[in-house]
């Protein structure tokens, strides 16, 4: 099914930032089997990321902490160029930029993907594993930041918001009532939601960094994905704001609650991550069936028309 966001048509089912995205060669793969996938979370310098293990899979799901591992901006930049001159337009490629000082390195980057060929550029502002606080949660700040870093940094490129979970309609008010005074084409909900595991045979966390907590995927977080998207989709009414759900889809049924729940596009993280860029054709198709057998042939005619009991 085809979809808009930001006013550029892409697949209605597209890829996460940090899964299946961390080497040129994953992000060639990921331009070949999608139409629209985003790339992992930039920072300017390479970094190495937090100590092993880092991620752990779980019953239903994944927990990871990984700190920000990246090529750095102009490994990025590269790989970006190679997907644009191979695919073209075929491919719509969402950049995701994580700068660690508001004053320099998100200047930098969002300075450096406007002059660039990407389609979207996604601000990373809910990374929950480094020690820097996440800019989301303060709305403060986040005002703020999103003045100096996306009204005031020159450029055409739609620029959007990846969130944290919040959990409560009162900060969906605030946050939304924040992004609509600035120039916000789309926001993404949600990231990964801080937890912990506990294998109980080692009497022991499951990864190593931060005592063991870190950002869990998957399953587990669908149902607060959703309730967040059909927060967001009712208050941005009326707004030309696109909203991008993620969080624990694997089927085209998962993107079809979404779709209810009145997301314009969807994501796919952990489960990209277990099985690889071919998942994507799949849950693509897979939607598109869910849509036919209900006789609906385009995404609006679905889009928000979740019904309350
Ligand atoms: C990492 C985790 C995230 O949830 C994210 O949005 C970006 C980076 C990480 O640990 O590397």
């Amino acid at each position: 099914m085809k979809t808009k966001i930001a006013g550029i048509e892409t697949d209605y089912v597209g890829t996460a930032s940090g899964c299946h995205d961390t080497t040129d060669e994953q992000c060639h793969e990921l331009a070949s089997a999608c139409n629209f996938f985003t790339l992992k979370s930039c920072t300017l310098e390479p970094r190495i990321g937090n100590v092993e293990p880092r991620y752990a899979m779980l019953p239903i799901g994944t927990i990871q902490s990984m700190g920000l591992p990246d090529r750095g901006l102009v490994a990025t930049l590269d790989t970006l160029e190679s997907i644009k001159e191979k695919y073209g337009d075929k491919v719509k490629v969402k950049a995701s930029i994580a700068g660690f000082s508001l004053k320099e390195n998100i200047e930098l980057l969002m300075a450096a993907f406007q002059d660039s060929q990407a389609d979207f550029i996604e601000i990373n502002v809910s990374c929950p594993n480094t020690d820097k606080s996440i800019i989301g949660h303060d709305f403060n700040s986040l005002d703020e930041f999103l003045w100096r870093v996306v009204d005031t940094v020159e450029g055409d490129i739609p620029v959007g918001l990846k969130l944290p979970f919040y959990g409560s309609l009162i900060s969906h008010e605030r946050l939304v009532a924040i992004i609509k005074r600035h120039d916000v084409s789309f926001i993404t909900a949600i990231n990964s939601i801080p937890g912990l595991w506990i294998d109980t045979w080692n009497e022991s966390a499951v990864i190593a960094p931060n005592n063991g907590t870190g950002g869990i995927g998957g399953s587990y977080i669908m149902p607060f994905a959703l309730n967040e998207c059909r927060n967001y989709y009712n208050l941005l009414k009326g707004t030309d704001i696109s909203l991008i759900g993620c969080g624990g889809i694997s089927s085209g049924v998962d993107a079809y609650r979404f779709l209810l729940a009145g997301c314009d596009a969807v994501e796919v993280g952990s489960y990209l991550e277990q099985h690889g860029p071919s998942v994507i054709t799949e849950i693509n198709n897979d939607l598109s069936f869910q849509c036919k057998t209900r006789c609906y042939d385009s995404i609006d005619q679905i889009k928000g028309k979740l019904k309350t009991l």
